[in-house]
């Protein structure tokens, strides 16, 4: 046994890698193991760097070759699908349900714009005849978009569920003024929809919490989760109305058959009936919303949501909501909705 230059400290463990070693195979020189360890590395390395160059040469070619949606899409499957109908709440300002109205009639499969009226002055002449002008000039040739403002003579926010008897499509968007989605985030949110036409489909998730476990008390105390809630634990159990497709039944349902306390609530505090029909979605189906990636554009300020107290009015709310129903309908899920040709990495 050669003893060299290594020192003291690392004589033993050496010693018994070559005892080892030789035990193994008694023919293979200690240099021959030295070869065989660096030949180990570099295939590594070359596997690494293989692998990497793949993975930009797919994703070069992903970015050249991404297929549109209208051609995947068989045409017939296209012709059959049928569209859906925005819904946009507006309150006091035209410049920015200008903008909606120029944007959304721009999408290809919306068949109506439905804008909710709630000012005690009707729209002005000039305004409608600019909106319908926007939408002429906008819709693809052939399908010409209809253009309707629902009136209404109370200033509620239950006005934004109004039951509408002539609603052509069953797919309702229901949408704020002051946020924007790019067409193909609605489209991939109709799709989903389609798939599921029960539930909410929508761009802006909420939570609720439920008291501690730890919390010893009596009854069942929930918390309003916003946005940070839902990032930090990939958790919601509603999707806000200010950005949700949902059935046009429930706008019957909210009308009709929801506990008027609700509506009455909703309208003396000025808040939560995108909450109230969250609940009623979810006492109908049982199940949780369906979140969709979307990339959204705010193009106005956030009113009442950039308030301090606006999360405890919230988990008022829920509270309140789950008192008059006996029971939590919320359901919790983790489930988020994307388009598989941006997601190419599995
Ligand atoms: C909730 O759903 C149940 C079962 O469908 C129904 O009987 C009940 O009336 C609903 N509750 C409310 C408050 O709508």
């Amino acid at each position: 046994m050669r003893i060299g230059n290594h020192g003291l400290c690392r004589r033993l463990p050496d010693q018994k890698f070559r005892m080892a070693a030789a035990a193994a195979n008694p023919l293979m020189s200690v240099s021959k193991m030295k070869a065989l360890i660096f030949l180990c590395i570099g295939l590594t390395a070359f596997l690494i760097a293989a692998t990497a160059a793949a993975f930009f040469a797919i994703l070069a070619l992903h970015h050249l070759h991404r297929p549109m949606a209208s051609s995947i899409i068989p045409a017939s499957a296209a012709a059959a699908w049928k569209g859906y109908t925005i819904l946009i709440n507006t309150w006091k300002r035209n410049d920015l349900l200008r903008e909606s109205v120029l944007h959304y009639s721009r999408c290809d499969r919306v068949e109506s714009i439905r804008i909710i009226w709630s000012e005690p002055d009707p729209p002005s002449h000039s305004l409608r005849h600019a909106l319908s002008e926007a939408v002429d000039l906008n819709s693809k040739v052939g399908g010409n978009v209809e253009l309707v403002f629902d009136l209404n003579q109370e200033d509620s926010l239950n006005n934004r569920f109004k039951d509408i008897e002539d609603l052509k499509s069953d797919a309702v968007f229901s949408v704020d003024d002051d946020v924007i989605f790019p067409c193909e985030s609605v489209d991939l949110a109709f799709t989903v929809w389609r798939s599921a036409p029960e539930t909410m489909v929508g761009f802006v998730p909420r939570m609720h919490w439920l008291n501690s476990p730890l919390q010893k008390s009596n009854s069942d105390y929930y918390f309003y989760g916003k946005w940070w809630s839902v990032w930090w634990t990939g958790t919601y159990s509603m999707v806000l109305s200010k950005a949700a497709f949902l059935h046009k039944k429930y706008l019957h349902l909210y009308t009709n058959q929801m506990p008027q306390s609700i509506r009455t609530y909703v309208t003396q505090n000025r808040n939560c009936e995108d909450i109230a029909m969250a609940f009623l979605v979810a006492n109908e189906t049982g199940a949780p919303p369906i979140w969709v990636k979307g990339r959204i554009r705010e193009i106005g300020s956030t009113g009442i949501s950039s308030l301090g107290s606006h999360g405890e009015a919230r988990t008022r709310c829920i509270n309140d909501f789950a008192a008059v129903y006996g029971h939590m309908p919320l359901a919790l899920t983790n489930v988020k909705a994307v388009d598989g040709r941006s997601s190419w990495l599995w």
